[in-house]
């Protein structure tokens, strides 16, 4: 897959996504993922897709396949998105979509596929994501509306306050600091009509299997990820109720993962 994208006409993507005024936060100038210009480079945005992959497949050892693994994960995360705004939105109409921290658009093809009449955009700080994303999906089969893909920063991203009926952040905390964390989840709420909802899914401090994974495991996973331990320290339901948030809940989606939502009051 990744020799598919680094081969592919995916480099002409990058003028047409890119915004050259954004101003990247610290943390996103360091070396990540073992990467040394981090999420920065086209070899990370061509094996972010089969790296995603391993990871779901990894998190449901038992299922007999990538698919099966994907419909636990992914679809456990989208029936507890789709539920909660059901149940709290007071009109449950889902007109706009924003998939924050979106990388090559898994999680937004995901979504698109979810609320198919929905508009639908990705968000990332990555050009080089957003290019695979969008050559992704010019050449893909997909035949729903297209996705818009926007090259910013999810804690202030310059879109137009109360534009959205969900916005979706998915394992894309565990990579911040606290501080980006907490501006993200305020970005959210301005970002969010009244009833609107956020879902934050990613590793869950209470997972037994991640807890108990190898010390020495968790200590090489810090090498690459440096914010795991500000993840996993930080209150993310506190932090949703001080950015305003109500009917804030936490469900363990799959056996390493939670999603959190929460509602904008009206
Ligand atoms: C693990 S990936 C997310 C994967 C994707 N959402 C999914 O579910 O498959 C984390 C993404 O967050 C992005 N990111 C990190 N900090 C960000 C920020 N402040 N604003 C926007 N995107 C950010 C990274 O560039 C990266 O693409």
């Amino acid at each position: 897959m990744t020799k598919e994208i680094l081969e592919s006409e995916v480099y002409n993507e990058m003028e047409s996504v890119q915004n050259p005024n954004i101003v990247y936060p610290d943390y996103y100038l360091n070396p990540f993922h073992a990467y040394d210009e981090g999420n920065l480079s086209w070899l990370a945005a061509a094996e972010a897709e089969p790296a995603t992959m391993s990871i779901t497949r990894r998190a449901i050892p038992d299922a007999a396949s990538l698919d099966e693994a994907i419909e636990v994960v992914r679809g456990n995360w989208l029936r507890v998105i789709e539920q909660h705004h059901l149940e709290y939105s007071g009109n449950s109409v889902v007109a706009d979509i924003l998939d924050i921290g979106c990388s090559v658009g898994w999680s937004t093809r995901f979504l698109a596929n979810k609320f198919p009449s929905a508009n639908i955009t990705g968000l990332d700080l990555s050009p080089y994501f957003l290019a695979v994303a969008q050559y992704k999906e010019k050449n893909g089969s997909s035949s729903g509306k297209c996705i818009k893909w926007v090259h910013a920063n999810g804690e202030d991203t310059g879109l137009p306050a109360k534009s959205f009926d969900i916005v979706s952040i998915a394992y894309v905390l565990h990579e911040c600091p606290a501080i980006a964390t907490v501006n993200l989840v305020k970005e959210a709420f301005r970002l969010l009509r009244p009833g609107g909802t956020i879902a934050i899914t990613d590793n869950s401090p209470k997972s037994k299997k991640l807890q108990e994974l190898s010390p020495v495991l968790f200590t090489l996973m810090k090498s690459t990820e440096p914010f795991l331990d500000e993840y996993y320290l930080l209150d993310l339901e506190s932090a949703l109720r001080e950015a305003g948030f109500i009917n804030v809940q936490t469900i363990l989606t799959d056996p390493r993962h939670r999603t959190v939502t929460a509602t904008v009051p009206h």
